[in-house]
């Protein structure tokens, strides 16, 4: 990853990678780290139109999509600020797609193949919690997502053990993150003891 540390923060809805993200760039930023914080769909126009067709955009041609916009978002955005030694943080990355184009109806080996030119992340973080308390989140929201609607959080945390065991298969760095009785803060404590271990 030509000398950056590449971080991936992935789960269900509601889950706190939105938050867990803030809070970790805050927590490196000041221990004298370069951070780019960035998210997916990415801030781009492909990016936005995802965001806002995916109402509408369903199945083969949105998984296809979110693979494109990996890619771009990769070649213009991710690996430049490794290349300038920084730490990048994503809010969303592959284990996303495998469980979000599959509650979409695709294959896990489909969405795999479109994802098969992605570099996988130094690390990447599962963070996980118990369906009960997800879905009190996701109650207090006022608007939500096709996907959110298709899915409960029951089915999204099983297709997000599958995900996390495919990708260990794999060979790519994970940590699953047990949030229950965790308040942010020591959620991103977690995080920095496993990244860590990543760089002595
Ligand atoms: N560790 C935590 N303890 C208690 N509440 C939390 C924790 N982390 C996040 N929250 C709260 O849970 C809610 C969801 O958090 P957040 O928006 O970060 O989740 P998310 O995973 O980014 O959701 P989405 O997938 O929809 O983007 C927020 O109200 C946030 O304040
Ligand atoms: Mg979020």
């Amino acid at each position: 990853m030509s000398g950056g540390l590449f971080v991936a923060v992935e789960g269900p809805n509601g889950v706190g990678k939105t938050t867990a993200v803030a809070r970790l760039a805050d927590r490196l930023r000041a221990n004298g780290r370069a951070v780019h914080v960035t998210t997916e769909p990415s801030d781009t126009p492909l990016g936005r139109l995802i965001r806002t067709s995916e109402g509408s955009l369903t199945g083969r041609a949105l998984a296809l999509a979110v693979a494109a916009d990996r890619y771009a978002h990769l070649e213009a955005e991710i690996l430049p600020a490794l290349a300038a030694r920084k730490v990048v943080i994503s809010d969303r990355y592959v284990q996303s797609s495998l469980v979000l184009q599959r509650l979409d109806g695709l294959p896990l080996r489909e969405i795999w193949q479109h994802n098969a030119h992605v570099p996988p992340a130094s690390l990447s973080f599962y963070l996980h919690h118990t369906p009960e308390v997800l879905r009190q989140r996701l109650e207090q929201r006022s608007r939500r997502s096709r996907l959110e609607r298709v899915g409960s959080p029951r089915r999204e945390l099983d297709l997000y053990d599958d995900a996390f065991a495919f990708l260990a298969a794999r060979g790519w760095r994970q940590a699953r993150i047990d949030c229950r009785d965790l308040d942010p803060d020591g959620v991103v404590t977690q995080l920095l003891q496993h990244l860590e271990q990543l760089e002595p």
